[in-house]
């Protein structure tokens, strides 16, 4: 794994725009993994920038993302297709017919998540997969005791889930029950991944992610086996991790190390 730490959060959204435009300078036609949530707002919003200051491009790219609600259609004004074509596909150059989501109004989520997931593979894989992480560890929808192997499928969220996530519904009892989310082994089957994480709350899901033992428990703690993963946070999310040191010693304010 490597952990990159900034003084900031704004320093840890800057380095993951910087990787996701290195990453669509290297190769136009990349197959991006999108995550959804509060701690990508800003990230989408310097993409956003990057793009209209003709920094970047996404004509070329396609997008998968990791999870959408069951019972919500794309126009639902609380689902992620909507919250992706309102922070970045309706800002930026892709051609939406390369956006891929989860439809969570399908007839049969059993069904829909297969196909979703032979799409990916269709598409040859995804290149450059963006996370971020629940306060209990979760990632895409994959929530503690997720099998590390799983692919994307149907998954009852956790009360604490469901509560996180109330704040976007009118009624907090209408918040989903249920998703769709790509796997963990959907996760880390992608070429590389990216995972972004700020603030306090999260520190000590980070700290058992990345110290802690491999464990359905913790499912972000499966990127550990991944061959390349790169963590970015800033020092609150950072605050429970007990290698601190040697991290910035790696990689003093989040560069790269000396032997790249
Ligand atoms: C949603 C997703 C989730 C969120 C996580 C953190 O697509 O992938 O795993 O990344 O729940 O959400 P925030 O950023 O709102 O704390």
């Amino acid at each position: 794994m490597k952990v990159l730490i900034f003084d900031d959060a704004e320093r840890a959204v800057i380095s993951a725009a910087d990787h996701i435009v290195t990453a669509l300078s290297a190769k136009p036609e990349l197959v991006l993994g999108l995550a959804t949530g509060g701690t990508m707002l800003p990230l989408y919003q310097r993409l956003v920038a990057q793009y209209q200051a003709g920094r970047v491009s996404f004509a070329k790219a396609a997008t998968f993302n990791l999870d959408e609600y069951i019972g919500i259609g794309p126009d639902h004004a609380c689902s992620y297709h909507t919250y992706m074509r309102d922070v970045l596909f309706n800002h930026i150059d892709i051609d939406q017919s390369r956006t891929f989501l989860p439809r969570g109004d399908c007839a049969d989520p059993v069904v829909e998540a297969a196909r979703y997931e032979a799409l990916i593979t269709e598409s040859g894989g995804i290149d450059l997969q963006l996370l971020g992480i629940g306060q209990n560890g979760h990632i895409g929808f994959n929530e503690p005791t997720s099998s590390l192997s799983s692919l994307t499928r149907i998954k009852t969220l956790t009360a604490d889930t469901r509560q996180a996530n109330a704040r976007y519904f009118e009624n907090a009892e209408d918040t989903p029950k249920y998703a769709l989310t790509m796997g963990v082994g959907s996760i880390l089957a992608s070429r590389h991944t990216l995972l972004l994480a700020t603030g306090t709350a999260k520190a000590k899901a980070v700290a058992a992610m990345v110290e802690g033992p491999v464990s359905a428990v913790c499912p972000a703690s499966a990127l550990q086996l991944h061959p390349k993963a790169t963590i970015i946070l800033d020092k609150d999310a950072a605050a429970r991790l007990e290698l601190t040191e040697y991290y910035h010693h790696v990689h003093p304010q989040g560069a790269e190390s000396a032997w790249n």
